[in-house]
């Protein structure tokens, strides 16, 4: 079996805003390659741990991080909170797609070209490249390659979440978050996000919030459940199932 390594680790990791302790005494491993469900219920702070790992919470004023993360990187370990890593890369590495998709009013195309040419200085000629073939991969590329020019407003819910997942592959991540991804979509493009993730999974390292637990169940590598901002299970789904159905039973009682 090919051996585990971790693409993140927190200790003892707390984010408090305002005074208010929204996550304390975190301990959790991102595994490389594999995908980590969170969940718990609304409030518990999934949101806020996905931004710990991108540094988002840091856009909030009198929100404060403490404890250690670790970035593993090919040549070693870096700390994004000691300032070891330049903040624009790690948005690159973490990328991070949204409950509500936030295209750009702008062109389909434009949703990829601009961010990769103005923020990455990408060439306009390697950045539409780049654009197709992230397209191809978020399974878009057959429903909008005659109208690449149209205002990306004008797509359905689910093609502007896929587009909005597009754009963030096309920056090569090395983690994709995803924040409640299907939450805003109706059933149908619900489950098309959830099919594409599937074939994301094993080729990317994926940190997915999600209330469905039969999504999870499906797709999940590791569950951390996270209650009033602690750890309050961090399992695989095989213990899940094990465990004489109680704790499936408790996380069903949850949602
Ligand atoms: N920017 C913010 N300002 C004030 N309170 C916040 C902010 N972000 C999160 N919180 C609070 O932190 C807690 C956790 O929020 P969040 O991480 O969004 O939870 P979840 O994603 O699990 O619903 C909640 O009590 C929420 O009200
Ligand atoms: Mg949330």
């Amino acid at each position: 079996m090919e051996k585990l390594t971790p693409l993140f680790t927190l200790r003892d990791v707390g984010v408090a805003l305002n005074g208010k302790q929204i996550l304390s005494a975190l301990d959790l491993e991102i595994m490389k390659n594999r995908a980590t469900f969170v969940m718990g219920r609304s409030g518990a702070g999934k949101t806020t741990l996905l931004r710990v790992f991108n540094r988002l919470n840091d856009c909030f004023p009198g929100c404060t991080t403490t404890g250690e993360v670790q970035l593993h990187r090919d040549h070693g370990v870096v700390r994004p909170y000691s300032g070891e890593i330049p903040l624009p890369e790690l948005r690159r590495l973490v990328g991070m797609v949204f409950q509500h998709p936030n295209v750009l009013p702008m062109s389909i195309r434009n949703n990829i070209v601009m961010p990769l040419a103005t923020v990455h200085g990408v060439n306009r000629a390697d950045a539409m490249d780049a654009a197709s073939q992230a397209l191809k991969e978020a399974q878009l590329w057959d429903e909008v390659r005659d109208r690449l020019d149209t205002d990306a407003r004008t797509l359905s819910g689910g093609q502007q979440q896929r587009l909005c997942l597009a754009r963030t592959l096309a920056m090569k991540p090395s983690v994709l978050l995803l924040d409640e991804p299907t939450s805003s979509l109706d059933h149908k493009a619900a489950k098309g996000i959830e099919e594409l993730l599937e074939t994301l999974k094993g080729r990317y390292t994926l940190v997915v919030v999600s209330h469905s637990l039969d999504f999870a169940l499906r797709l999940a590598d590791d569950i951390i459940v996270l209650r009033e901002g602690q750890t309050y299970r961090h399992l695989l789904p095989q213990a899940i199932k094990g465990e004489s159905g109680t704790i499936l039973a408790e996380l069903e009682a949850m949602y």
